[in-house]
């Protein structure tokens, strides 16, 4: 037999409650037990932020997520299965989590966002078997992020996929590739011999690209001891022109390892990039190469939650939320502030973009027992994405940390040691910027624009914090948005051209959840270019208009005709090279840009333009050509809610999962910016509905999600309504099978 993985998503049953697991072999007959697919949250969230008017306070929401909580799964395993090595792999729970077998227990882990493994071989028989996994989601103060405050909420569940693993009694356990753009290949597989005895193993490996050949066979022959662990490094060199992996061009390769000793066969398959990618620091520049290309880092910072749910959403949303960030023109994204989903990483290497990675984090350095965990969880990341060509450099310091010297010597050291070919980055506060110490490869700050910073190579890895006054608020009005939108261009033009400044983050891609609450802005901190519910703010076009005109025409303004004020100033944020803005089919003047001029594509300001109701039109002109034009009009009187999918069609394994934005619109589908009306919602019972009955629109709009329940295909009907009944909207969306593989 070779390793063979298996989904184990589905059919699980849930209990929102703590229960004792040891020898537990049946199913809890007396508790009430939910069918779910993972990933699952332990609860949905009521709201999705403060309403004091409503009398909501978020921090129930929050506090309604720290319990423990366990979920269960029979698993009926054939002989075949139960001759192999058996392993139950979880991508994530938070926070700690104990699984048992058959009432065994059989492992556990400690932290909210690496995976773990759990060997059942022995605990696990032929037929029916039961796994039982007890998640603790409460506070703890001896695991990062924890201990001090953190401003982002952790949420609970099983999180993350779960896979049954099986493997031989001698597998390969791990492996490690790396590579130069000579096409020189070293592939270091990991060889585990569980037999009890000693183990004469020939492992070889070659390279493939789209599953074709692309390099010689290489052989080696190895004698293992009795239940050890070997790591044997081949190294083979690919045969053909090399095809790097780039951010425009993110070829991927895989390397294909074999093993054999005796009867014993095993395979795995890993993917990986060829690519070569530094820092480089200079007297007269300091900058990012990636395949001998100088390139800025354009970047954003992401947290990994939705609305209602935290953290537990299908691989779809994760990987969304990547297209999305390419699609918005970043070449870069950060993980704030801790290892992301496998499947957004994943979708970084396919569609070439650039992974800042930190360990789990957030100002606070607790004593020796968390900077033990916290040490381990850099491990954990390392071991979990050193193959991933999109990771550029590993995050070792705790985000915004004051200097920890004898913690970042090992935090340093051990990620050399673990991953010799990647620089790692450190985020000091922003306080300590004058005097902290330079103890990795990459000097990173927040928050910070030095003309000369005091070590190179730099990156600015959070800027721009306008949001703070509210300019950020989806209903922020045109000058919240045009100052939300310059405090971000302002940062960009700054490291754009600053030539010892290799790139910069905004803060951040989505608005999210916070536990502090120190904005006073109901847990929820409007810093995002998109809104909780992944709606686009106006500046998102700032940073799309910044895309190769060849990818997309951008062309949007900044400005709704509201009639409200006459005598404007108008800013335009366009690819092309001119623009011509009208009023009223009124020429009002035709320019070139004249605004943030270190930007590949540099904005249109138009002074003194008199704003008329009606509608307010640009074109834009390259050679003299048109490319591209945007039309924004003053709203009328509501007509409809426009409900939108983000998908209309979704499969029946209980977890995929949409979003659907409600807009207030007039009769020509304009939204009505300044609407907060409370709106309800109905959807059909054969799927779940997730959000508020009830919900305000936040400038104009709001949103709910529509999940599949397990099994059950078909048409789903959404209905909103505002409160009196005389406005409304409807959506479909359809349910259709799901066709993976799965067990029983
Ligand atoms: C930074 C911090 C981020 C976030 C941000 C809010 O200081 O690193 O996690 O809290 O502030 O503006």
């Amino acid at each position: 037999m070779t390793s063979k993985t298996y989904n184990l998503n589905r059919r699980w049953k849930y209990l929102a409650d703590d229960a004792e697991l040891s020898g537990m072999t049946e199913l809890p007959a007396s508790r009430e037990l939910a069918d779910v697919t993972l990933p699952h949250e332990n609860v949905l969230l009521e709201n999705h932020k403060s309403d004091p008017d409503a009398g909501v306070d978020f921090m129930d929401s929050i506090n309604s997520y720290r319990f423990v909580s366990c979920w269960f799964r029979s698993l009926t395993l054939t002989e075949e299965m139960t001759a192999g090595r058996l392993f139950l792999e979880f991508d994530g729970a938070a926070t700690v989590a104990e699984v048992y077998v058959n009432g065994i227990f059989a492992g556990a882990h400690r932290g909210a966002y690496t995976g773990f493994s759990v060997d059942i071989t022995d605990k696990a028989h032929t037929g029916v078997n039961l796994i039982a996994v007890r998640v603790d989601s409460r506070r703890h103060a001896d695991i990062p992020p924890e201990g001090g405050e953190v401003d982002y909420c952790l949420f609970g569940g099983i999180v993350r996929d779960v896979r049954l693993k099986i493997t031989p009694e001698v597998y390969i356990s791990d492996v490690f590739v790396t590579s130069d753009v000579n096409g020189s290949v070293t592939v270091n597989a990991e060889i585990k011999n569980m037999t009890g005895r000693a183990a004469a193993v020939k492992l070889s490996a070659f390279i493939s690209y789209c599953g074709a050949k692309s390099s010689e066979n290489v052989e080696k022959t190895l004698e293992i001891a009795p239940d050890s662990t070997v790591t044997a490094p081949l190294s083979t060199n690919i045969s053909e022109d090399v095809r790097l992996w780039d951010i425009d061009s993110p070829h991927l390769y895989e390397a294909n390892v074999y093993l054999e000793c005796g009867k014993i066969r095993d395979f795995r398959l890993e993917r990986f990039g060829v690519r070569s990618s530094m820092f480089t620091s200079g007297e007269s520049e300091s900058a990012f190469y990636l395949n001998g290309r100088k390139i800025k880092l354009v970047g954003i910072n992401r947290h990994e939650m939705w609305a209602w749910i935290g953290r537990a959403v299908c691989d779809k949303l994760q990987r969304a939320d990547a297209d999305l960030i390419k699609s918005c023109g970043f070449n870069a994204v950060r993980c704030s502030h801790y290892p992301q989903s496998p499947a957004f990483l994943s979708r970084c290497d396919e569609i070439g973009l650039l992974v800042l990675e930190e360990a789990p984090g957030w100002q606070h350095v607790g004593d020796e027992q968390w900077q033990k965990e916290y040490l381990f969880s850099i491990s954990e990341m390392i071991v979990r994405d050193r193959n991933h060509p999109s990771i550029i450099s590993w995050g070792v310091r705790v985000n915004e940390s004051f200097d920890s010297r004898e913690l970042y010597e090992k935090s340093n050291a051990l990620s050399k040691r673990l991953d010799p070919t990647r620089p790692t980055h450190g985020v000091r506060r922003l306080e300590s910027y004058m005097d902290s110490e330079f103890q990795e490869d990459v000097f990173a700050v927040n928050y910070t624009y030095p003309e000369r910073p005091r070590f190179t190579p730099f990156i600015i890895t959070e800027h721009s914090m306008d949001w703070w006054s509210g300019d950020g608020f989806p209903g922020a009005d045109d000058d919240g948005a045009r100052k939300f939108i310059d405090s971000f261009a302002g940062a960009m033009d700054y490291y754009l051209g600053n030539n010892f400044c290799a790139g910069g983050f905004g803060w951040s891609m989505f608005d999210y959840n916070n536990e502090v609450n120190y904005t006073k802005t109901g847990h929820v901190f409007y810093s995002g270019l998109y809104d909780i519910f992944r709606y686009p703010k106006p500046v998102s076009y700032l940073y799309r208009s910044q895309k190769d005109p060849a990818d997309e025409e951008v062309l949007y303004i900044v400005c709704s005709p509201d009639g409200g004020r006459n005598m404007r100033d108008i800013l335009v944020l366009g690819n092309c090279s001119e623009v011509e803005l009208f009023m009223n089919g009124k020429s009002a003047g035709r320019m070139r840009p004249n605004l943030y001029m270190n930007l590949p594509h540099p904005a249109f300001l138009f002074h003194g333009i008199a704003c008329e109701a009606g509608e307010l039109s640009a074109v834009g002109y390259r050679n003299g050509a048109e490319v591209s034009r945007c039309v924004r009009k003053t709203p009328g009187t509501p007509s409809s809610l426009r409900l939108t999918p983000e998908y209309l069609t979704l499969v029946d394994d209980g977890a995929d999962l949409t979003n659907v934005w409600i807009e207030l619109v007039d009769e020509n589908g304009t939204v009505l910016k300044g609407a907060d009306d409370k709106i309800e919602i109905e959807v059909s019972e054969n799927a779940e509905f997730i959000g508020e009955r009830a919900i305000a629109l936040e400038g104009g709009h709001a949103a709910f999600m529509v999940r599949s329940k397990d099994g059950i295909c078909g048409e789903v009907m959404c209905r909103a309504r505002t409160r009196d009944g005389k406005i409304h909207g409807d959506a479909r969306i359809n349910i259709i099978p799901c066709e993976s593989e799965e067990l029983i």
